[in-house]
């Protein structure tokens, strides 16, 4: 963290929004309103569901990069055949821990093998006890948009080795009118804002930090040269934070960059895909396309 706040433009590491809390918050910003993604990535599964299916066949390995509460996947686990596990795999170990047990529970015959890891180090992937087909890594919320371009075509190959053979079902979200991008990370009640800033309350209870939560603002806009929604946290004076035993200064106006959220058109997309070893193999959008579901597969 440190790190990030002395380089010359600050910004912190994305990964950190998420511990029990901060996943927490991140699931009221799937239900709000505004934000359109979530509610429309599920209703595109919900009327594919059959087709998607078909693709992923039976005896698939499941393996969920980021699981988060796991709510998405029951979808799939209810509709696909006999599916040979559920690897979750969380850096939010509570919640990750919570929901894994609660899936066993629901899905009896289901083997449900939970990962505790930051999804883009190396894990060990366990091996159920019934015969895999096909391993098929789930990826669903758009959580690709949020990689820069190259660490994104890095982190897919990574996907394309895990899965050899098999397969990679994907949320992706899309360009699409300012404004409605605007409102999907600017709500009216302030979640996205409150989400934002979860990382400086972090560092303020785990790394002896006293930050002013009211002095920094959430900012988050469109920044359609770069395809990417980018949000930040700006200085509303000049001021100096402790963390730890350092000191860091801010000027009235600077600020701290803590994610993009990239926006794909479906070509973009299967450029991307292709540099990391995967073929698109089949594509589902909403009536508006503001959202795609895809199925990408790996030789
Ligand atoms: N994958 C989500 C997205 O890009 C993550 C996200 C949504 C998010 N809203 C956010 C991350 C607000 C940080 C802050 O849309």
């Amino acid at each position: 963290m440190l790190q990030g706040l002395q380089d010359a433009r600050k910004e912190l590491p994305s990964k950190y929004f998420y511990d029990d809390v901060g996943s927490q918050l991140f699931e009221q910003i799937c239900e709000l309103d505004e934000y359109y993604l979530t509610r429309t990535e599920l209703g595109i599964m919900q009327e594919r569901m059959a087709e998607i299916v078909a693709l992923l066949g039976p005896n698939c390995l499941l393996i969920e990069y980021g699981s988060g509460s796991s709510t998405k996947i029951r979808m799939l686990l209810d509709a696909l055949q006999d599916p040979a596990g559920y690897v979750p795999i969380d850096i939010a170990k509570e919640q990750l821990l919570r929901s894994a047990t609660s899936l066993a529970l629901a899905y009896p015959e289901l083997e449900v093998l939970p990962v505790c890891a930051d999804y883009t180090s190396d894990f060990v992937l366990p091996l159920p006890r019934k015969p895999v087909l096909r391993r098929v890594a789930y990826f669903p919320g758009s959580t690709i948009g949020n990689f820069d371009r190259e660490p994104a075509r890095h982190f897919l190959h990574q996907i394309a080795r895990v899965c050899q053979g098999g397969g990679l079902l994907i949320g992706v979200d899309l360009k699409k009118d300012f404004n409605i991008l605007h409102r999907a990370y600017n709500d009216s009640q302030g979640v996205t804002a409150q989400f934002n800033k979860h990382l400086l309350v972090r560092m303020n209870q785990e790394l002896d930090a006293n930050f002013q939560l009211n002095q920094f603002g959430h900012y988050a806009f469109y920044n359609p040269g770069q395809s990417r929604i980018e949000m930040h946290l700006v200085s509303l004076k000049n001021q100096t934070v402790r963390i730890g035993g350092s000191e860091i200064s801010f000027k009235l106006g600077e600020s701290i960059w803590t994610e993009s959220s990239y926006k794909y058109t479906l070509e973009e997309f299967a450029q991307l895909a292709a540099t990391a070893g995967f073929a698109v193999e089949r594509v589902w959008t909403d009536p508006r396309k503001l959202f795609s579901v895809q199925y990408l597969t790996v030789g």
